[in-house]
C-alpha cells in the first residue's frame, strides 16, 4: 500500500466519479439503441436498413468502447489509490480524448449515417455505402483518437508499476517461479492488469496500423490493402479489447472479493503459471474468427482452434477456483457487491462455454454468423463485465453495511439479472434454430418457420430488456445518491486506515 494524502485520494476518487457518471449516462443509452434493434427483428417498428445499421454500428463500438473504459478507469483508480501513484493530469487527458472519439461517432453514425460496422469489413466502408465520405473519415479520424487515449492510459499505468515493483518481468510474477525470496509481494491486481494491457498495447498498435490503412484509402481512394490482412488486424484488435475488458474487470474482484470474505488472495505460483499462459493464448486465439477465411493459412486455424480451447483453462478454472475457495465456509454477508462480483463470475463462464463450443471447428460450421454469437457475447459482456462495474460502482458509493442493507438495491439487481439472461436467451435460441445475424429483419428469408420464428424470438426478448431496464434505473438511484455523498466509501476507509 502507497500512503496517500486525503487530497491526493480525493483527486483520484473525483476521476473515478466522472468516469463513473459518463458509463451511467452513456450505458442505457446504448441499450435503447439495442431496444430499437430488436424492436425493428421483431416487426414492430419500421427503422428501415440504413438506419438498422447505423443504430448497430453505433452500438456495437459504444458499448465495447464505454465498458472497456470503465473497466480500465475502475483499474486506475485502485491502483492509484493503492499501489502506485499516478497522474491524475494524465487521467483527465484519457478522459478527455476518450470524450472526444466517442463525441465524433456518435455524430459521425447518428448525423452522418456511418454503418459499416465496428470492423468496416471490405467492400465497406469504401464501396456499396449508403452514407457520405466525410463520415467514413470522421468514424476512421475518432476511432483513432480513442486508440491514442487508451494507449496513453496503459503505458502510464504498465510503467508506473514497473517502477515500483523493479521491472517488468516481476509485474509477470516470474520472481515467484524461481527459488529466491520473495521481497515484495505482488498483488494479483498488479500481475492481471499487466496481463491485460500488454496484450492490449499490441491490440491497440494492430488497430492503428489497421486506421491508418484505411485513411490513406481514404485520401486516396486508388489504393488497396490486403483485405484478409485488414480482417486480421480488425478482429485480432476487436477480439482483445473484449478478453482484455473482462480480465481487467477481474482484476478487481482478486482485489476487492476478499475484504468481504476476510480471507487473503495471493499471487502464487499456480497463479503466476495460469495468467502467463493467459497472456500467451489472448494472442492467438482471435484466429477462430477468420474459419470461414478458406484463404487463411491452414496452420493460423489450427492455431485458433488450439489457443481457443487453451484459453478458456487457466485463467478461467484458477480464477473459479480462487472464487470457490474465497466463499466456502466464509461467512461472508450476502450485501450487492460479492452478489455482482459471484453472478459476474458465472456470466463469464456461461458465456465463455459457449464462446468455446462456437470456436470448435466443426461447430462454427454450422453456428458461424448465427445469432448464438452476439448470444455469447452479449453474456460475458451484459452478464459479466457489467456487473463487475456495477458492483465496483456499489463499492465506491456505499459502505460494506450499507450495501448489505440496500434491500431496493438488491431487487434491482435481480430484476437485472433475469432481465439480462431471458434477453440473452432468445438470441441463443435463436442460434440454435439458424436465425442469421446482423439482418435488420427476417422478412426477407425465404423459409417462413426460420422468418417467423426469428421475429417470434426478438419479440420474446423484449420482455427481458424491459425488465434488466427497470432493474437497472432501479439500481441507478441507489449509486446516484449515494456517489454525491462525501466521506462514505469503503475505499477511502481502507486507505486512510
Ligand atoms: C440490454 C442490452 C443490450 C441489447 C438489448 C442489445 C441488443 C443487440 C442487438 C439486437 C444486436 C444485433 C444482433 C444481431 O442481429 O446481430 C446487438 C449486437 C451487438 N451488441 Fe448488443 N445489446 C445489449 C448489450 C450489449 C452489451 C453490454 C455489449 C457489450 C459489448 C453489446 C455489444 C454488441 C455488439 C459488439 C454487437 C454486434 C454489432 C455488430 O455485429 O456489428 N451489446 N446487440
Amino acid at each position: 500500500m502507497i500512503q496517500l494524502n486525503p487530497a491526493e485520494i480525493k483527486n483520484q476518487r473525483r476521476l473515478v466519479i466522472v468516469w463513473s457518471i459518463t458509463f451511467l449516462i452513456a450505458f442505457p443509452l446504448l441499450i435503447v439503441l439495442g431496444l430499437l434493434m430488436r424492436l425493428n427483428q421483431g416487426e414492430e417498428i419500421k427503422l428501415g436498413i440504413d438506419t438498422f445499421y447505423v443504430l448497430m454500428t453505433l452500438h456495437g463500438l459504444g458499448m465495447a468502447g464505454v465498458l472497456y473504459s470503465m473497466a480500465f478507469a475502475g483499474l486506475w483508480y485502485l491502483i492509484s489509490t493503492r499501489y502506485v501513484r499516478l497522474s491524475v493530469a494524465t487521467g483527465y487527458v484519457v478522459y478527455f480524448l476518450i470524450l472526444a472519439g466517442v463525441t465524433g461517432l456518435a455524430y459521425a453514425t447518428l448525423l452522418g449515417k456511418f454503418g459499416a460496422g465496428w470492423y468496416l469489413l471490405y467492400p465497406l466502408p469504401f464501396k456499396g455505402t449508403f452514407w457520405p465520405t466525410w463520415s467514413t473519415g470522421l468514424s476512421i479520424i475518432s476511432l483513432t483518437v480513442l486508440g491514442v487515449a487508451w494507449i496513453i492510459g496503459l503505458v502510464h499505468v504498465v510503467y508506473a508499476l514497473s517502477k515500483e515493483f523493479g521491472g517488468f518481468t516481476n509485474l509477470l510474477g516470474w520472481q515467484y517461479l524461481g527459488k529466491k525470496e520473495i521481497k515484495r509481494e505482488l498483488p494479483p491486481i498488479v500481475m492481471i492488469t499487466t496481463i491485460s494491457l500488454i496484450p492490449g498495447l499490441i491490440a491497440f498498435l494492430a488497430g492503428a496500423v489497421f486506421l491508418i490503412m484505411n485513411l490513406m484509402q481514404y485520401f486516396e481512394p486508388t489504393l488497396a490493402f490486403d483485405t484478409l490482412l485488414l480482417k486480421n488486424l480488425v478482429f485480432f484488435f476487436g477480439h482483445t479489447l473484449v478478453n482484455i475488458t473482462l480480465y481487467c474487470c477481474l482484476g478487481w474482484v482478486y482485489a476487492l472479493l476478499p475484504e468481504f470474505t476476510g480471507r487473503e488472495w495471493k499471487t502464487n505460483k499456480v497463479l503466476v503459471y495460469s495468467w502467463n499462459a493467459t497472456f500467451f493464448f489472448i494472442l492467438f486465439a482471435y484466429f477462430h474468427h477468420l474459419y470461414m477465411d478458406f484463404v487463411q493459412p491452414l496452420p493460423f486455424q489450427y492455431a485458433g482452434q488450439i489457443a481457443s480451447f487453451s484459453s478458456a483453462i487457466p485463467a478461467t478454472a484458477i480464477t473459479m477456483f480462487g472464487v470457490i475457495t474465497q466463499l466456502y465456509h466464509s461467512k461472508i454477508k450476502w450485501g450487492i457487491v460479492p452478489l455482482m462480483f459471484l453472478l459476474g463470475v458465472a456470466g463469464w463462464a456461461i458465456g465463455g462455454f459457449a464462446a468455446v463450443v462456437d470456436s470448435t471447428i466443426a461447430v462454427n460450421a454450422v453456428l458461424h454468423n448465427t445469432l448464438w454469437v452476439p448470444a455469447h457475447f452479449h453474456t460475458y459482456m451484459l452478464g459479466g463485465v457489467v456487473l463487475f462495474i456495477l458492483g465496483f460502482l456499489f463499492y465506491l458509493s456505499h459502505t460494506k453495511e450499507e450495501q448489505e442493507k440496500d434491500k431496493t438495491a438488491k431487487f434491482g439487481f435481480w430484476l437485472f439479472v433475469i432481465g439480462t439472461h431471458s434477453f440473452i436467451a432468445t438470441f441463443y435460441s435463436g442460434g440454435l434454430r439458424s436465425i442469421p445475424r446482423r439482418y435488420n429483419d427476417y422478412s426477407g428469408i425465404p423459409i417462413e418457420a426460420t422468418h417467423s420464428m426469428g421475429a417470434f424470438l426478438a419479440r420474446l426478448a423484449l420482455i427481458g430488456i424491459i425488465l434488466l431496464l427497470i432493474g437497472l434505473m432501479v439500481m441507478y438511484i441507489s449509486i446516484l445518491i449515494k456517489l454525491g455523498k462525501k466521506n462514505n466509501t469503503t475505499v477511502i476507509q481502507a486507505a486512510e486506515a
